[in-house]
């Protein structure tokens, strides 16, 4: 390991390279995945996303996470929210943001829990089931219903959506969900989870990492997409409407939500993945339809514009129909894409705690010289 605490030139200045956003700086180790974006390739501990969707369940994903082994039978169910996260829930606003939600949700929800360092698969597992029941809650309280108890014979996301809506999801529904969730559960060094290893390697616990990292992806650069591409084909209305109306955004300098990616150059293999999900749902989203058509109006004009640079479809663009066609509000989709990730998150930080080292970098002061105070 090097390590280098300072390069001062003669003049004092420090002349150690400086990458703005970190980015393209290696800022540590995981085998959990693989974004190779050149290529439009992301495997979860060495198998293919594409595969995981076709054969996998999010439990088995998130076992896959948490332990390396590969477990197609593994069960996750959705977990119990304390009497005393329902007060909290209780007594925020109606109009508070899910994401504000579920990140006091599980703020509250830690209070409850004894988190012993290090933290453990057990802890992950509880952390993971726990949060749709919280955000199921908060999106029944805001609309004056009860909460729904967890039933442990259905799976994450059916529970979900039951406890969100009181009926139980027919099987396609609860399918296209799934892959949703398996292809938000990991994502390498995102801000998000470079967020949850932080907190994690000071030792803190692991709601403290899973609360940071969902106000991380809070943001709209990180996680508001979805909704958005919504908003976006709502504005186009019909594919006939389409192309002028995207080559207006992009007069006004506005970006076709959906596309263009920080690490993939190539389509995104999560975006593949969700589209053919989203075509074998029994009843096809309406706006899945206009998705495709818009897909390749977009793709046309991003090329034109930008030759010299690949914008291709992200995960975002399918996430918008799939989210839509299980009955999901807008509002809801970050604080879900949340949920899909707390296998990630977690996974990742059981990986930080088992080769812990406190992550502190240095930075480039560029402020006054030392100097007296004024008399
Ligand atoms: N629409 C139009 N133009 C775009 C888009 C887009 N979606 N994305 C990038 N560009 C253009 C930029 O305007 C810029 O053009 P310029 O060089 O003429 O100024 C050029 O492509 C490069 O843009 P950057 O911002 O440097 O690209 P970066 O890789 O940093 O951005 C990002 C990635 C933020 C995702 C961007 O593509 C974007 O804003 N996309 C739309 C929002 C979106 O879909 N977000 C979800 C991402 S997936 C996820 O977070 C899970």
């Amino acid at each position: 390991m090097t390590t280098s605490t300072s390069a001062a030139s003669p003049s004092g200045a420090d002349e150690r390279p400086y990458s703005p956003g970190l980015e393209g700086v290696l800022a540590g180790e995981t085998a959990l995945s693989k974004v190779d974006g050149a290529n439009g390739r992301l495997v979860y501990r060495g198998y293919r996303i594409g595969d995981l969707v076709e054969r996998g369940t999010y439990a088995a994903v998130a076992n896959l996470l948490w332990t390396g082994d590969w477990d197609p039978a593994a069960r996750l169910a959705t977990g119990p929210v304390p009497d005393v996260v329902l007060t909290t829930l209780r007594a925020l606003p109606t109009t508070a943001k899910p994401m504000d939600a579920l990140r006091t949700a599980v703020s509250a929800w830690g209070a409850t829990q004894t988190l012993d360092w290090p933290p453990t698969a057990e802890q992950a597992r509880a952390l993971t089931a726990f949060s749709p029941s919280a955000l199921a809650a908060f999106a029944r309280i805001r609309e004056g219903k009860d909460p729904i108890e967890p039933d442990p014979s259905l799976s994450l996301v059916e529970g979900f959506l039951y406890q969100l809506k009181g009926e139980k999801p027919d099987a396609a529904t609860a399918r296209a969900l799934d892959a949703y969730f398996i292809v938000g559960a990991e994502h390498g060094f995102n801000a998000s989870t470079f967020t949850a290893r932080v907190i994690t390697s000071t030792k803190s616990d692991i709601v403290s990492a899973v609360a940071g990292a969902i106000g991380t992806m809070k943001g709209p650069l990180h996680g508001g997409a979805p909704s958005e591409v919504v908003d976006q084909l709502a504005k186009m209305g019909t594919v006939e409407h389409a192309e002028e109306w995207l080559r207006g955004a992009l007069d006004r300098g506005e970006r076709l939500m959906g596309f263009g990616h920080r690490v993939y150059r190539a389509y995104d293999p999560r975006a593949a993945a969700l589209r053919k999900v989203a075509e074998g749902m029994e009843h096809k989203p309406e706006w899945l339809e206009l998705a495709i058509q818009v897909e390749d109006v977009a793709l046309r004009l991003l090329a034109e514009r930008h030759p010299d640079r690949p914008l291709k479809t992200n995960v975002e663009f399918y996430a918008a129909p799939v989210l839509m066609g299980v009955g999901l509000s807008p509002d809801l989709f970050p604080a879900t894409f949340s949920l899909a990730r707390d296998a990630g998150w977690t996974a990742h930080v059981l990986e930080q705690a088992a080769s812990n080292r406190l992550i502190r970098p240095d930075v480039k002061y560029v402020g006054e010289e030392e100097r007296d105070l004024p008399a």
